[in-house]
């Protein structure tokens, strides 16, 4: 942007202003068209910050202009991708696993890896194509794995690192690749580089963080180097007596901030990186990867960004000055196979469409980079997924979990109409300029089946309606689906009702403060728990009973659910089963090109109680209907749709006039 008195349109022209733009709005819970109607847009930005401040509570002009400054011409248009040319993360099926929660094979109460490997056929029956595995590095878990002490060990209650080279070759011989998260926007506390940095800061380690000295005559207790707040409460910075220096972590005091601006750093990361494909590993998901370039000084952040986006300081790096010239070199410098790299301990054998199994699959010239970008728009996306960019695959937009003006940690009833309308214009401005990662449920989130449901998520029919209605938008959208653990059987959140019960750090911190801020503990519980992160993170539910089939110890989250008909082996005997409708779906998505491949064209657009839209590959006539109705309730189904035959449907195979709560179906539309 180069105008010297921008107006608001001229920002939002610019992909950082709009997504910055969009991102305040929904916060807000107002439309788009609040900054597209041509008066407003029209004002000079000056002028239109003067309008808002009521509404935002300050200025923010000067911290808009910045960031876009900071990314001038990293904004270039990147090509489509080349129908022929997809890449194998284009067609896969991902599926989460929380390892510490999916299956215990010691009785120690602690998931580990032998425990997935002996159901790593349910992913495989299930149809997945690639296995994540959220953290298994050795860790002092204050974060569960998302602090890092040696990038090259496999945590001790996970097991050993011939454990899994076993596992990777497990997935490998059923076809899966397996991918493993990356947690380095930070390292733990205890990792040898920050030892080595507190105890010389002027040693060769101190530049892999942010220390900062202490003002003047200053202990610790006085004010820290700048205004960034933590996203586990309280000031991002902490003091180092021994040291004598301030440290920066924006998640827990033992999650420590890497500086990026340092190449040994990066030169580190890539090395991990080289290692682990070196293994088989087949990429990693890239912790709040957009995190880890921070604007050079660490300025204090904006005051009303920071009110309204709950976390000041956060303009400075969640799109940081370099991330772009960060994530090309890690690409090229980790992620891409040289001609003399070694040849990986094992690679995915070839799946036909019909399923079989073919011979081992040549290594993947990159490993594939998927993003867990928190605040990122479609926009960024853009800039950071799209193909040809050199930087990510694919990126995580978090704005599809939570209805316009909520946060997670509100009480409230999800609208499904939201979630058509994201998908919609996402899908319409990406254009197939980069790839959605399609994802409704992860370990950090309470389960989208509770926030839409609330208390009725317990009534059985509903609650696999809704299952199979999500899981069938999420697999027939165009894009990448990442499913959860658990969702193929429906999960949903738990009856927690004390503080005992939890066991994250994020939910233990927030339950401190509204105590001292003077709430009972049930008053402080019943503001934890809509958004508490340990509702997902509870044991799958193999089997009845009482530990699930998870453990034979003691589970060490346990979960509350008791419901009969919602664990894998009573939903493997049920033909009608969310299992079984899953397992479906990838076998359809597998057969059928147009499913996967096929261009999109949305019906009844406008419709907020339908969903409906058609698969067409080009140069066919090969045409699908999926069909889904976003509500609790029998709705008519729009005039004029295409007909066809189902192939796959809840409740039934029907296809009248009307559709029942939630009902679903994959159709193929009749030529003529
Ligand atoms: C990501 C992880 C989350 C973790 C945080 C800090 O958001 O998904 O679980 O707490 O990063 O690493
Ligand atoms: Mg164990």
């Amino acid at each position: 942007m180069t105008a010297e008195h921008p107006r608001l349109k001229d920002v939002y022209a610019h992909p950082v202003g709009r997504d910055a733009i969009d991102r305040v709005l929904l916060q807000l819970g107002r439309s788009p068209r609040w900054v597209t109607n041509p008066l407003v847009a029209n004002l000079p930005l000056r002028a239109a910050a003067r309008l808002a401040r009521p509404v935002l509570g300050g200025d923010i002009t000067s911290s808009l202009l910045d960031l876009l400054a900071d990314h001038g011409d990293g904004h270039k248009a990147s090509p489509r991708a080349d129908a022929d040319d997809r890449p194998w993360w284009n067609r896969a099926v991902f599926y989460q696993v929380y390892p510490r929660s999916f299956a215990d094979s010691d009785g120690d109460g602690v998931g580990d890896l032998r425990g997935l490997l002996a159901r790593l056929d349910h992913l495989a029956d299930l149809g997945v194509d690639c296995v994540w595995l959220s953290p298994i590095f050795d860790s002092p878990n204050e974060d569960m794995g998302y602090d890092v002490r040696d990038y090259r060990a496999v945590m001790a209650e996970m097991g050993t690192l011939a454990d899994l080279d076993e596992l990777i070759a497990g997935c490998h011989a059923r076809g899966m690749r397996i991918i493993l998260d990356l947690v380095v926007n930070h390292t733990s506390a205890e990792h040898p580089w920050f030892r080595a940095a507190v105890a010389d800061p002027e040693g060769p380690y101190g530049s892999y963080y942010h220390l900062r000295r202490g003002r003047p005559g200053e202990d610790g207790s006085g004010p820290p180097p700048n205004n960034w707040a933590s996203f586990f409460g309280g000031s991002a910075w902490r003091w180092l007596p021994q040291a004598q220096r301030w440290a920066l972590h924006l998640f827990a005091p033992g999650q420590m901030d890497l500086n990026w601006e340092e190449p040994r750093v990066r030169a580190e990361v890539a090395q991990i990186v080289r290692w682990w494909r070196a293994r088989g590993i087949d990429g990693f998901r890239l912790d709040v990867i957009n995190y880890i370039s921070k604007r050079p000084g660490l300025p204090d952040g904006n005051e009303a960004i920071g009110t309204l986006m709950q976390f000041p300081g956060i303009e400075h790096y969640f799109f940081g000055p370099r991330l772009h010239e960060h994530l090309r070199e890690l690409r090229t410098d980790g992620f891409t196979r040289s001609p003399d790299d070694p040849v990986p301990m094992s690679t995915a054998r070839s799946r036909r469409a019909d399923g079989a199994l073919g011979e081992p699959l040549p290594p993947d010239p990159i490993g594939v980079m998927v993003g867990e970008t928190p605040g990122v728009g479609v926009e960024l996306t853009r800039l950071l997924a799209g193909t040809g960019r050199g930087e990510l695959d694919m990126v995580f937009n978090f704005d599809v979990l939570d209805g316009p003006g909520r946060t997670r940690w509100d009480d409230y009833r999800y609208d499904l109409s939201y979630l058509k309308e994201h998908y919609l214009r996402s899908l319409e401005r990406l254009g197939g300029d980069a790839q959605l990662a399609l994802f409704l449920d992860n370990h950090d989130n309470p389960r989208m089946l509770s926030k839409v449901l609330g208390d009725r998520d317990q009534d059985p029919s509903l609650r696999s309606a809704l299952a199979k209605a999500l899981v069938t938008i999420q697999l027939m959208l165009p894009g990448t689906p990442f499913l959860y653990q658990g969702q193929e059987i429906a999960a949903i959140d738990q009856r927690f009702t004390s503080a005992s019960e939890l066991h994250d750090v994020e939910s233990l911190n927030r339950l401190t403060r509204l105590r001292a801020d003077g709430l009972t503990e049930a008053d402080a519980v019943a503001r934890v728990l809509p958004g508490a992160r340990d509702h997902a993170r509870v044991p799958m539910r193999w089997e009845p009973g009482p530990t699930t089939g998870f453990t034979t110890g003691t589970p060490w989250q346990p979960g509350r659910e008791e419901s009969v008909g919602f664990t894998v082996a009573e939903q493997e005997s049920d033909q009608g089963s969310v299992l079984n409708h899953v397992r479906r779906l990838i076998a359809l998505r597998r057969a059928e090109p147009a499913l996967v491949d096929g261009g999109m064209t949305a019906l009844a657009r406008s419709s907020r109680r339908y969903f409906g839209w058609l698969r067409t590959l080009p140069g066919t006539a090969e045409t699908w209907l999926i069909e889904v109705n976003l509500t609790d309730r029998t709705i008519r189904r729009p005039r004029g749709l295409p007909d066809a035959e189902v192939a796959l449907g809840s409740p039934s195979l029907e296809r009248g006039a009307t559709m029942a709560p939630y009902e679903c179906l994959v159709a193929r539309v009749r030529a003529g």
